[in-house]
């Protein structure tokens, strides 16, 4: 196995035993990233929020405790990453506050216009088709409303095109925004 197959292994499509270190490592290595893209996002009293790709569940945890969302909802193409962030999000899931789901970015099994905010960090640069991702969060998104897409500087992800990707997904206001471990860009949803 060649070192971008074990990468993606541990971290791009977690599977097997890789797929459960790397997400232990995901677990224990972002620092005070995810809370601060959490914090660019802004989230108000009883917002919907979705998180794609979410992972071992870190930013699903803190939306729960440090946010004051009504309902988060996550969905992962890694059955791996599903158990351990159900089973870092257990109580939450237990109180009908989190909701997560097995799938892909590119199908969301979601109604359109149905959350206030969505966010993803890390994960759109192993996306298949990223147009085709970033055009589902568009539609479950009410006009109006907020993304946040987060990059470590590990992640591979390059700022350079990902605004011209998100108008090309109806995306508007996009602004990249950086900070020592990686960067985030925000954009609203068009109508
Ligand atoms: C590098 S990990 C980042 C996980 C988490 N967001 C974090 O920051 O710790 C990438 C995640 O995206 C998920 N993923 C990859 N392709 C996906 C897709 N097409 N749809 C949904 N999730 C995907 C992987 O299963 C993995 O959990």
């Amino acid at each position: 196995m060649n070192v971008d197959s074990l990468l993606m292994r541990m971290f791009g499509r977690p599977r097997g035993l890789l797929g459960r270190l790397g997400g232990f490592i995901m677990a224990h290595t972002k620092g005070t990233f995810t809370p601060w893209v959490i914090e660019r996002l802004g989230i108000d009293p009883g917002e919907r929020v979705l998180e794609v790709g979410f992972g071992p569940g870190i930013a699903l945890r803190r939306l729960a405790e440090a946010t004051p969302a009504a309902f988060i909802a996550g969905i992962d193409s890694s059955q791996e990453m599903v158990e351990q962030a159900a089973s870092r999000n257990a109580k939450a899931i237990a109180q009908g506050r989190i909701d997560l789901r097995l799938g892909s970015a590119e199908r969301l099994p979601f109604d359109d216009e149905s959350f206030d905010k969505v966010l993803s960090i890390n994960s759109l640069q192993v996306w298949p088709d990223a147009g085709a991702g970033l055009r589902e969060m568009r539609r479950v998104l009410r006009t109006g409303g907020g993304l946040a897409l987060g990059f470590t500087a590990h992640s591979r992800q390059s700022s350079a095109g990902l605004v011209e990707k998100l108008s090309a997904a109806d995306f508007a206001e996009v602004r990249l925004i950086e900070m020592k471990q990686g960067f985030c860009v925000l954009a609203k949803a068009l109508p």
